[in-house]
C-alpha cells in the first residue's frame, strides 16, 4: 500500500534502548505479566495507548511559553474556551485534568442509584464511574461491531431500535444518552454522521441531553468525510461542527485528539448544566478556568484542538494504522477489521483458537509480544471486562482483542514493520504465547493492577 510521507518533520528526538530477550523475562516477571506495570525503560515500542503519548509540534510548545499561570481567568483558558466554541459550537467549558475527570463532572450532577446510561459502547473509565454510581452502563452499538471480520462502515454506529426501546421502557431512569466517537472498545471503528443525527433525534423526542464521548472526534470526522455519501467535498472543520451541533455537551481526553500529553474539558451548550457543574468542578479538578491544569497545558490543548482538523495529518495518521493492519492481514494475522482510527486490534479468539478462555489469550498474548520484540500492547478482554457486578463471575467479554495503540506523530514506518514482524512471527508459532493466571486480582478496574503467572 502507498503511505505518503508525513506531514511534519523531526526536530527533537527521544533515544531507545532494546533489551536482551533474558532482561525482558526478568522484567515481565517483575511486573507479574501485566504491560501496565513494566517500567518505559524497559519497553522499545510504546503502544499501551494513544492517550498523552504524541508528539506535540513546535507550534504547542512555542504556546506553553506564553502560558498565564493566574489561579483565575487565565488569557490561557479564554483562548480555550474560543477555540472550543468555534469547531464544536460549545459556550461553556470547564477545563479537566483529563477526560475522567470531566465524566466524574457529567455524572455527580446526572446519575443517581438504579439510572442507566445508554452509549455506543463506554469506555472503561466512563463505565467504571456509571457503575460508581450504581447506575447501569448500557451498550447499543450495531451487532456488527462485535463481529471483527465485517466489513460495515461504521461500527460504531448505536443500535436506534434499541435506543428507542429502552427510552420508552425505561425512560424515567434515563438522565442522558451518550456517543463515543470513536468508538474505543469497538476498535476505534467510527460513528456515522446519520447515526449521530438519528440518536439526537430520538433523545430529543424523549427530552434527553445528548452528550458526546469526543476523545477521538477528529479521527471519526476523518472517517466521515472519507466513507460516507455527502461528506467528501466536506473540511473536517464543518464535518465536526455537524457532529456536535447534535449533542448538548461533551466530555473530552484532550490526551487524543487535543494532541497534548495531558488534560480534558467538559462542554456544556445550557447554561445551567454549566453552573451546576463549576461546584463540582472545584471540588474535583479546580476553579473553572483551570481545571487542574496549568495555563501552559491549556494553550497546547487550544492549539492541538486545531492542528487536529488538518486533513493531511489525519490522511496520514489512519494511513499508519492501515499500513499495520494491511501488513498483518498479508500475513494471515486476524484482526479487527476494518481498521480503525488510533489501533490495530489483534483477534486473540482466531489468533490462539486451542487456547481456553479462563487463560486469557489476550492478555497472554501482550505478554508473548513484549517478550518477543520489547513491544508494549494492552489487552481489551475479559480481564478489562472484570466480574459481573451480580454474580461476581468473570466476564467472557465477547471480543478478546490486543489494541495496537499508535501514538500521534511518534513512530515511523519502519517501527510499525518491526511490529508487524514480532506479531507475524507469534502467529506463526502460537505454542510462544502461554496462558496466565491471576495471583494477585483487585476488585475494580483490575487490568490496571493485577498480577499473573503462567498456568
Ligand atoms: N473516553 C474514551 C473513548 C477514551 O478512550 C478514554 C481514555 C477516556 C474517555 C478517558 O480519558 O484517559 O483522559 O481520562 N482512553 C485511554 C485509552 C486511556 O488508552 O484508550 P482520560
Amino acid at each position: 500500500m502507498k503511505i505518503v510521507p508525513p506531514p511534519y518533520r523531526i526536530k527533537v528526538v527521544e533515544p531507545l534502548e532494546m533489551t536482551t530477550r533474558a532482561e525482558r523475562e526478568a522484567y515481565l516477571e517483575e511486573a507479574g505479566y501485566n504491560p501496565f506495570l513494566l517500567p518505559s525503560k524497559a519497553v522499545y515500542i510504546d503502544l499501551l495507548t494513544d492517550s498523552g503519548t504524541g508528539s506535540m509540534s513546535d507550534n504547542q510548545w512555542a504556546g506553553m511559553m506564553i502560558g498565564d499561570e493566574a489561579y483565575a481567568g487565565s488569557n490561557n483558558f479564554y483562548h480555550l474556551q474560543e477555540t472550543i466554541e468555534e469547531i464544536m459550537g460549545f459556550r461553556y467549558v470547564i477545563p479537566t485534568h483529563q477526560g475522567r475527570g470531566a465524566e466524574n463532572i457529567l455524572f455527580t450532577v446526572m446519575l443517581k442509584e438504579g439510572d442507566i446510561v445508554p452509549n455506543n459502547m463506554h469506555f472503561d473509565t466512563t463505565k467504571a464511574h456509571v457503575q460508581y454510581r450504581k447506575a447501569k452502563a448500557l451498550d447499543l452499538v450495531i451487532d456488527e461491531a462485535y463481529d471483527p471480520s465485517s466489513q460495515h462502515p461504521f461500527k460504531g454506529d448505536m443500535n436506534t431500535e434499541k435506543l428507542r426501546e429502552v427510552l420508552t421502557r425505561d425512560g424515567d431512569r434515563i438522565p442522558l444518552v451518550m456517543m463515543t466517537v470513536t468508538c474505543n472498545s469497538g476498535g476505534g471503528q467510527p460513528v456515522s454522521m446519520a447515526n449521530l443525527r438519528e440518536v439526537s433525534e430520538i433523545a430529543k423526542a424523549f427530552g434527553k441531553p445528548l452528550y458526546i464521548d469526543s476523545a477521538r472526534f477528529a479521527e471519526n470526522a476523518y472517517f466521515i468525510k472519507l466513507r460516507e455519501e455527502g461528506y467528501q467535498d466536506k473540511a473536517i472543520a464543518e464535518i465536526v461542527k455537524e457532529m456536535f451541533s447534535y449533542a448538548d455537551g461533551a466530555t473530552m481526553s484532550g490526551k487524543k485528539d487535543a494532541l497534548v500529553n495531558i488534560g480534558g474539558f467538559a462542554a456544556f451548550k445550557d447554561e445551567e448544566m454549566y453552573r451546576k457543574s463549576t461546584v463540582w468542578a472545584v471540588f474535583f479538578e479546580g476553579f473553572p478556568t483551570y481545571g487542574g491544569l496549568a495555563g501552559r497545558d491549556l494553550e497546547a490543548m487550544a492549539r492541538g484542538l486545531k492542528e487536529v482538523l488538518d486533513f493531511d495529518y489525519l490522511a496520514y495518521r489512519t494511513g499508519q494504522i492501515k499500513y499495520l493492519a494491511d501488513r498483518l492481514l498479508e500475513a494471515g494475522v486476524p484482526i479487527m477489521e476494518p481498521a480503525g482510527g488510533h489501533a490495530v486490534y489483534l483477534d486473540a479468539l482466531r489468533f490462539l483458537p486451542d487456547m481456553p478462555r479462563e487463560h486469557f489469550p489476550a492478555f497472554a498474548l501482550t505478554s508473548a509480544l513484549y517478550l518477543e520484540g520489547g513491544i508494549r500492547a494492552v489487552e481489551i478482554g475479559s480481564v478489562l471486562a472484570g466480574r459481573d457486578q451480580e454474580t461476581n463471575e468473570n466476564v467472557y467479554s465477547s471480543l478478546e482483542l490486543v489494541r495496537l495503540t499508535i501514538p500521534r506523530r511518534t513512530y515511523t514506518e519502519r517501527h510499525l514493520d518491526a511490529i508487524a514482524d514480532a506479531v507475524i512471527s507469534l502467529y506463526q508459532n502460537p505454542t510462544r504465547v502461554k496462558g496466565l493466571k491471576f495471583i494477585y486480582e483487585p476488585p475494580v478496574l483490575r487490568h490496571f493492577t493485577a498480577r499473573f503467572n503462567y498456568v
